[in-house]
């Protein structure tokens, strides 16, 4: 039976959906998905890196050997012996992190999305980074803050233009380790400085780390987690070091937030999916990530330089780039009066791309820059891909 004729639904959007919009990024990645393009748009790590074979027998044997409770609802803050490992990975002499200090999340996009729920009132301040990773502004925009943007250098966000703008923020989210977009990283004593001022303010200081694990360099920096536990909340992913397709993050923090987030993360999905953390402990339980995260590195430190190599060969004067020490990104920055969409455009028609730079700033755009990924597109294409872009930046110049 159908209903013959209904009133057709004139949808009112709720006002705080008003805010959603397409990621920019997102839209961008469907035209270069095709085979034919040379894409440096995407933020997606090579799935050269994927560990297949090892994932299969880690879902084989959770299925074979404990199905009925892989298959079975589970609890809101995770599986217990998944956040035992996070606890203990994370924990250091003279800063211990606990299994309760630890939620499980449906990717750590998902934690962004909660930390908005719970703590970002309609027109209250949030502190970001200039630029800042846009997943988090998109997914903190629901919520109505007012943007605030922390300034920043080629060594990442300044932490003595805190004081000046802390007062009444709700919280200031930044990525210490080889940013997205712009692949900085910042240094000890920046990372030292800003959780002090934090601190100082009583600013909850959201230390967002998918890539942390990425640096080409022997010693990776100390967390700022581990300077006050007690003031920042810490978002860790398996995307960049086993797969995204299985959608697990997780966050860690004082346990009187991360109770109000597990009463989020109830409402908006019950829990993570029980089967996928308890493959992915059996995946890393007898220390697969320190052989497999070695090799992840290697590919993509060689792919980087190769970038950086067809960068120094083939751009123009006038053009800028960072080095990054980690992570899958290099941040560009062209002349003034190049505006980046309209050479994607041009870049697009000459089967390159890339991603503009203008949709990282919450406020003031920097419409000049862009953002180049390295790690999807083999070494040749990287330096015939520089090479196609150099040329139609030296025609703007
Ligand atoms: C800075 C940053 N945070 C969070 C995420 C979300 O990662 P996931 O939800 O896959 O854990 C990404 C994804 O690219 C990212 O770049």
């Amino acid at each position: 039976m159908k209903i013959e004729h209904p009133t057709p639904i004139n949808w009112q959007f709720a006002k705080r959906a008003e805010q959603l919009q397409s990621s920019v990024i997102r839209e961008i990645l469907k035209i270069t998905m095709r085979p034919d393009i040379i894409s440096f748009a995407g933020g997606l790590p090579s799935p050269a890196t994927f560990p297949v074979e090892h994932m299969k027998a880690a879902f084989d044997k959770v299925l074979s050997q404990q199905g009925k409770i892989a298959l079975q609802y589970g609890p809101s803050d995770g599986y217990a012996p998944l956040r035992e490992w996070i606890a203990n990975s994370l924990s250091i002499p003279g800063s211990v992190i606990t299994p309760d200090q630890v939620l499980m999340v449906s990717g750590s996009q998902q934690a962004l999305d909660l930390l908005g729920k719970v703590l970002i009132e309609e027109n209250s301040k949030v502190l970001v980074e200039t630029p800042s990773y846009l997943g988090a502004l998109q997914a903190f925009s629901v919520y109505q803050p007012q943007f605030v943007s922390v300034p920043t250098d080629d060594y990442g966000l300044l932490p003595e233009a805190v004081d000046g703008i802390a007062d009444g923020a709700r919280l200031l989210y930044a990525l210490p380790n080889f940013h997205n977009p712009t692949g900085r990283t910042m240094s000890v004593e920046r990372r030292m400085a800003l959780v002090e001022t934090c601190a100082r303010h009583g600013l909850p200081l959201i230390e967002d780390d998918p890539y942390g694990a990425l640096s080409y360099r022997a010693d990776p920096l100390p967390k700022m987690l581990t300077m006050n536990p007690s003031g920042v909340i810490y978002m860790g992913s398996f995307s960049k070091v086993l797969t995204p397709g299985i959608r697990l993050g997780y966050v860690v923090g004082p346990t009187p937030l991360i109770r109000k987030l597990e009463q989020a993360k109830q409402a908006a999905d019950l829990h993570t999916s029980q089967l996928i953390q308890m493959v992915v402990y059996e995946a890393i339980k007898d220390g697969f990530l320190a052989e497999h995260i070695p090799s992840i590195r290697t590919l993509y430190a060689n792919q980087c330089q190769v970038m950086l190599d067809a960068l120094a060969e083939f751009a123009p004067e006038g053009v800028k780039w960072n080095k990054p020490e980690g992570g899958m990104f290099i941040w560009v920055t062209l002349p003034k009066h190049i505006d980046c969409m309209q050479l994607l455009e041009e870049a697009i028609a000459q089967k390159v791309a890339f991603v503009p730079g203008a949709p990282f700033y919450a406020n003031e755009p920097e419409k000049n820059t862009l953002r180049l990924s390295f790690v999807t597109v083999p070494p040749e294409k990287i330096r015939e891909g520089v090479a196609t872009l150099a040329k139609l930046i030296a025609a703007k110049i």
